[in-house]
């Protein structure tokens, strides 16, 4: 059974750390103003599969983290999540969401209609670009 739920932040850092960073400090995946932040999980049969953090100011938002457990990517889940922060922005009045997306993810994301709008750079040897999309 699925179940997305809001979570704590710090509920959120295993997912994190063993998805992203798993060879950084295990503090290299908190974010300074992940107290600010909304953060949804979504559970698989009570474990938590997928973690995504949204952080709103006034009518535009940055998702930020967003990590599904290694064996169960490719399954749904993270179109899943995505789709209900998108509904929840909306709730909110965001009319703008964006993200800064791994190369790695930037089709995932275009099938969502984000569209890239930055250059390219890179951080601890990955490459990132801008997405954003109009709600
Ligand atoms: C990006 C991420 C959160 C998506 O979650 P997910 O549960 O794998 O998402 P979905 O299964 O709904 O969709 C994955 C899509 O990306 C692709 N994909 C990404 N990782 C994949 C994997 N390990 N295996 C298979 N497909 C993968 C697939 O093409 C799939 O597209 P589809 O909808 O045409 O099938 C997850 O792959 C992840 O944690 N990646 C590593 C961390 C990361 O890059 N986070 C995003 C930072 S911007």
């Amino acid at each position: 059974m699925l179940k997305i739920k809001k979570i704590q932040a710090s509920e959120t850092w295993e997912l994190r750390h063993q998805v992203m960073a798993p060879n950084r400090p295990f503090d290299s995946i908190k974010l300074a103003k992940d107290e600010m932040g909304l953060h949804f999980g979504l559970f698989k049969d009570d474990k938590l599969i997928s973690v995504i953090s949204l952080f709103i100011e006034n009518d535009n938002a940055q998702f930020r983290k967003f990590a599904t457990e290694i064996s169960e990517q490719g399954k749904g889940y993270g179109s899943i999540l995505l789709s209900y922060i998108i509904e929840e922005s909306i709730k909110n009045n965001v009319k703008n969401l964006w993200c800064n997306a791994r190369m790695t993810a930037l089709s995932f994301y275009q099938k969502f209609d984000f569209k890239a709008v930055s250059e390219t750079w890179m951080e601890n040897e990955i490459e990132y670009i801008k997405m954003q999309r109009d709600l």
